[in-house]
């Protein structure tokens, strides 16, 4: 792994946050993600499962966490299985975790090795009355492959017919979304980085270079600092701008246009989420200003008023009540238009038809329940947009925050936004 030693106190404190919530006599099981085939024998990069790693550190493949916090053996209530390394590995894939690796990285002790899973997990099922199992409960989730929680839960059901199974999503969910000091150390590590990459397209962006120019220059940043691509970057010049999951890349940035990216780094799998627009040129022109400007109204705004106790329902109302009272301004809707619109879709859905933002974490559209009132530790995006593809641009401004007792900390505070300061360092 890349990234840099980080405390198993980040993995125990959330063990011990899991454990309190579960039902007395029952254990939990968390399954690494599989390794997906490409179309023939290679793999793809493996996506390390969100829910081990936070619940352990453990991104290697065909791992188990076991928890079982009320069984009788004290040395039974947290047990980790991991791949025993062979020469064979050795020889084809190199380092796997050694047993003490396993314990230093997981804060657990007990560590054993996966062939000994079949006969330990029976003689806990034995003990416990029910069972945590995890699957993908993401509302907007579309999976279509069967993945190893999937058929670990009908293997489970198939040699344990008779117990009660429960499940572990909507806990780590309602865990997840609040982020410890720990995790936020992570983040932050994860908007610096994205910073530094979006401080080089600064000096780099100019009239004649190529969408995935700009692209590799961010790649090149975000990798040496141990990062990587949060997701697939969009790098966006002129009308496809207001291509809103714009992922080709392949186009010549050209003067007088508008370019948008929302592209960041993660860092030890918690993601980043950043989208800035900058003038091709190095110069906006006034309507171009204009916009910018008005975005970044309803981005301050919003931003403001992500405090603790508001609905995200309520949060994303203002910031449409907002973007009317900008469009307005702007020329772009009509008095009337506001006065007669349907309250459940507003106006501005015109210009700005996308959710204002999202809980982020070690998934960018982090899990957690939105109908819950914003917590202290909640982490969330603020993106609001207005898209012209009638005049060939759009502009989309989108920072990361935490919601504190103290009222929002801006996580990319320092990531250059004004017109003004954009342009200053474009020129330098
Ligand atoms: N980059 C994905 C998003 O902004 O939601
Ligand atoms: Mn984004
Ligand atoms: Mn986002």
């Amino acid at each position: 792994m890349r990234h840099k030693p980080i405390k198993s106190k980040l993995f125990s404190e959330n063990r011990k946050r899991l454990t309190a919530q579960m039902a007395p006599k029952a254990l939990a099981v968390v399954n690494a993600n599989d390794v997906l085939p490409t179309n023939a024998d290679g793999t793809l990069p493996m996506q390390p499962n969100a829910d081990l790693f936070f619940l352990s550190g453990i991104e290697q493949e065909e791992s188990i966490l076991v928890l079982f916090p009320d069984a009788a053996d004290e040395k039974q209530r947290e047990i980790l299985f991991v791949r025993e390394p062979n020469e064979h590995l050795q020889i084809w894939e190199g380092y796997k975790h050694s047993k003490p690796d396993a314990r230093k990285i997981s804060g657990i002790k007990n560590v054993q090795w996966l062939s000994e899973f079949p006969v330990i997990f029976r003689s806990l099922m034995c003990e416990a009355e029910s069972a945590y199992l995890n699957s993908n409960e993401y509302k907007r989730a579309h999976v279509e492959v069967e993945t190893r929680d999937v058929r670990f839960i009908k293997q489970c059901q198939a040699d344990f017919p008779l117990h009660t199974y429960r499940r572990l999503a909507p806990l780590l969910h309602e865990l997840r979304v609040v982020k410890t000091d720990l995790e936020i150390e992570l983040l932050k590590e994860a908007v610096d980085i994205t910073a530094k990459g979006f401080r080089r397209t600064l000096r780099f962006v100019k009239p004649g270079v190529a969408e995935y120019e700009v692209e590799a220059e961010l790649a090149r940043e975000f990798i040496k600092r141990r990062g990587k691509f949060a997701y697939t970057p969009i790098v966006a010049a002129g009308k496809n701008n207001c291509v809103l999951h714009y992922l080709q890349n392949d186009q010549v940035c050209k003067k007088g246009q508008l370019l948008l990216m929302d592209v960041a780094s993660s860092y030890a799998n918690y993601n980043a989420d950043l989208t800035r627009t900058i003038p091709v040129s190095g110069k906006f022109t006034r309507r171009q200003k204009k916009v910018y400007n008005a975005v970044l109204n309803v981005l301050r705004a919003s931003i403001a008023g992500a405090v603790v106790g508001k609905l995200h329902k309520d949060w994303q109302k203002e910031a449409q009540a907002h973007t009317n009272e900008e469009l307005l301004k702007l020329g772009l809707l009509k008095p009337a238009q506001v006065k007669k619109q349907d309250p459940d879709n507003p106006a501005c859905r015109k210009y700005f038809m996308h959710g204002l933002g999202h809980p982020l974490g070690l998934d960018v559209h982090d899990v957690g329940d939105l109908n819950v009132p914003f917590q202290p530790g909640t982490v969330l995006t603020v993106e609001p947009g207005i898209y012209l593809p009638d005049e060939g641009f759009g502009v989309r401004l989108e920072d990361d925050i935490v919601v504190t007792e103290d009222g929002p900390v801006n996580l990319m505070a320092k990531v250059p936004i004004e017109a003004d300061e954009i342009e200053s360092i474009m020129n330098r």
